[in-house]
């Protein structure tokens, strides 16, 4: 069993209970800046935060410590590091402190799964594709958490794409609307783009990585328009409208608001013979569909100039729900180490989201397409 920890006990309570069930790693050790987080399984929950997450545990977990489950716990990287049985790290600190730390689990020998983004600009994200690509020759494996990869829905529509069910692609929209990020995150850091990257950076990086996963082919010209106006204790955009072009010429469409009181995600794949629709709710009762539906998510596709009677469908349940896809990767990624196997998303997919939602920035400032096979962001 590889020696697992988790250092960021946020989104990282996830990672925690993938370690927790999986088959190739056993959860050794967590490290926090909060003491609260630290002071039971529970504790980040106990103070209100990630209640998402909580049922990913069982309950009469949450209340016992970190100790008596068998996990040492941490106060820093710094001494997570010094702690010699522990062999992989999943990094699930904010934004800005991504790269440097990245940086240190790699020179310290451990194998690494970090959470999005990889960095917060060009220069920094291509020393921890650097130092990846010399940890792996070393046999020290890494990869980036853009988990969507592993969502059964998105999975479904993966392998649609792949068998032909619908042609030669030719264009791709994804249209999110949700709720504001969370404002309890450690000292504010996801309200300010000095420390989050922003809207586009911070999260619009995984649907350029969707895209580019479903679609298998990188992305060529960006332009993007944005609105700020509107939620101001956040520095940056509040709402990102981007158009993008494939190195073939496929196009690409990304709508993104943080402006919702719900959450919906809605993603179209437009083939020479037909078209794949995938839809994402929340929760299985969602305002946005009348709540007539108990399924968080369903992939219908359908031929050319069909009907709707020929439209074919398949729904899913949980399992296609954010907190249990981040589990699933976070397995999958322990299992690849194990057997040696390629990796979900690898920091150099990182590297190309975070390239892609850069130009978007630039793009929305300078009011004009960034062509990034003309000029490569630095
Ligand atoms: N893949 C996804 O879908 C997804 C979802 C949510 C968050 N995330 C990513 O996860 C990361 C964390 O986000 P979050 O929402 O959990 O934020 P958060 O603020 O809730 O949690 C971050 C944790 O890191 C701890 N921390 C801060 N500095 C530290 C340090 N130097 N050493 C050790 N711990 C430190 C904080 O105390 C805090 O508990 C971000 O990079 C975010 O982009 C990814």
């Amino acid at each position: 069993m590889i020696k697992a920890a988790v250092c960021g006990l946020g989104i990282g309570m996830a990672h925690c209970a993938g370690y927790l069930e999986s088959e190739h790693a056993e959860l050794v050790a967590v490290c926090d800046r909060m003491p609260e987080r630290l002071a039971s399984v529970g504790g980040t929950f106990a103070a209100g935060s990630m209640l998402v997450l909580k049922p990913l545990f069982e309950p009469q977990m949450l209340t016992r410590s970190w100790e008596e489950i068998g996990v040492r716990t941490y106060h820093s990287l710094d001494e997570l590091l010094e702690d010699e049985e522990v062999e992989l790290i999943s990094l699930c600190t904010p934004d800005y402190l991504h790269a440097r730390q990245a940086q240190q689990v790699l020179d310290a020998g451990r194998h690494l799964l970090l959470e999005k983004p990889v960095a917060l600009d060009m220069g920094r994200g291509k020393s921890v594709v650097l130092a990846g690509a010399q940890a792996e020759r070393r046999g020290i494996r890494s990869g980036i958490g853009y988990e969507f990869r592993r969502n059964p829905a998105v999975r479904r529509v993966k392998s649609l794409v792949d068998e032909g069910a619908v042609g030669t692609i030719h264009a791709c929209s994804i249209y999110h609307y949700r709720q504001p990020f969370r404002r309890d995150k450690w000292n504010r850091w996801i309200q300010e783009r000095s420390k989050s990257g922003g809207l586009i950076v911070e999260e619009t990086s995984h649907w350029f990585d969707l895209a580019r996963y479903l679609l298998d082919r990188e992305i060529s010209t960006v332009h993007a328009v944005v609105t700020d106006r509107i939620h101001p204790d956040f520095d940056y955009e509040d709402i990102a409208f981007i158009n993008a072009t494939f190195a073939d010429g496929a196009i690409l469409q990304i709508s993104h608001a943080l402006t919702g009181f719900d959450f919906s995600l809605v993603m179209t794949i437009h083939g020479s013979a037909g078209t794949i629709w995938c839809a994402f709710k929340e929760t299985r009762k969602s305002a946005l569909d009348a709540r007539q539906t108990d399924y968080i998510a369903n992939v219908a596709w359908g031929p050319l100039n069909g009907t709707p009677e020929e439209g074919r469908f398949e729904t899913f349940g949980d399992e296609a729900g954010e907190p249990e896809t981040i589990r699933e990767n976070v397995k999958t990624f322990a299992a690849c180490v194990a057997e040696g196997r390629p990796v979900p998303c690898t920091l150099s997919d990182g590297l190309a989201a975070l390239e892609a939602s850069l130009a978007a920035g630039v793009a929305a400032h300078r009011n004009g397409v960034v062509n990034l096979d003309a000029e490569p962001l630095e």
